[in-house]
């Protein structure tokens, strides 16, 4: 184990393993592209880690954007460290946490990871094609995934839901939706459109780790909690 993974891995994470003991795994997916869903899968790894709980990452996307972040963290030395994707589709939690960053058009690499999930984490972004997308792949998943398996859609890069008929179409739609599908739920958080989601892809850190008390960062610990709290 490297120095920095061994920093993280000192913060006492018990509290961050899952409750099980045997391991959790998030897959983050949607059948529609650039709806966040690594943006979602690094910062939540960051966070993670943050916290001690020393996720396990597996990044089975062809265009590797997770494993490219954590190539740019690990370059700039920014610590905790977060451990190196693989691409097995065979996935061993080792009683951890186990986050995989799925591509949007690997529709069979996605179909061999969703039978081992305990949670599918769906960003879909606010807007009618996101939401056909989102029902189809609710279609796919079902004959898919584990009896148990929570599914948890929310709406990323959203704009205020005062201001934008959008989000609150959307956030309606997402509702519907939960409700026909047994074990799915609407995260009560949305993550805003904000800025601080493109920086963190460029620099290679979590949105909480730019600014702490920017709104970016207590939007993202309200999320990553309700994510926590669905295991
Ligand atoms: N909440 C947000 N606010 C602003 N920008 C965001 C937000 N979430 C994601 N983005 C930006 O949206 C773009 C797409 O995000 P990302 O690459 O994570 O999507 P993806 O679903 O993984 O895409 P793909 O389907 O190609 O794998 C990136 O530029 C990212 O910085
Ligand atoms: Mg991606």
């Amino acid at each position: 184990m490297s120095k920095k993974l061994k920093a993280a891995s000192n913060k006492g994470g018990k509290k961050y393993a899952p409750a099980n003991g045997r391991g959790a795994v998030i897959v983050v997916s949607n059948l529609k592209g650039g709806s966040g869903k690594s943006t979602i899968a690094f910062n939540l790894a960051v966070w993670l880690a943050a916290k001690g709980g020393e996720p396990l990452l597996v990044d089975i996307d062809p265009q590797k954007t997770l494993s490219d972040l954590v190539s740019v963290r690990d370059e700039i030395g920014a610590e905790p460290g977060v451990a190196s994707p693989s691409e097995r589709l065979n996935i061993v939690a080792e009683g951890r946490w186990t986050l995989v960053d799925c591509g949007a058009a690997e529709v069979a690499r996605t179909s061999a990871v969703v039978p081992q999930a305990d949670i599918i984490l769906v960003p879909v972004l606010p807007s009618q094609a996101d939401i056909w997308a989102t029902q189809r792949f609710l279609e796919i998943l079902r004959p898919q995934r584990k009896a148990d398996a929570r599914v948890a859609l929310f709406v990323n890069r959203a704009d205020p839901p005062d201001k934008s008929r959008e989000t609150r179409e959307t956030l309606a739609a997402l509702k519907v939706m939960a409700g026909m599908c047994e074990g799915a739920v609407v995260l009560p958080t949305m993550l805003g459109r904000r800025i601080a989601f493109c920086r963190s892809l460029s620099e290679g850190l979590g949105v909480f780790e730019l600014k702490a008390k920017a709104k970016a960062s207590e939007e993202f610990h309200a999320f990553a909690k309700a994510v926590m709290a669905l295991r």
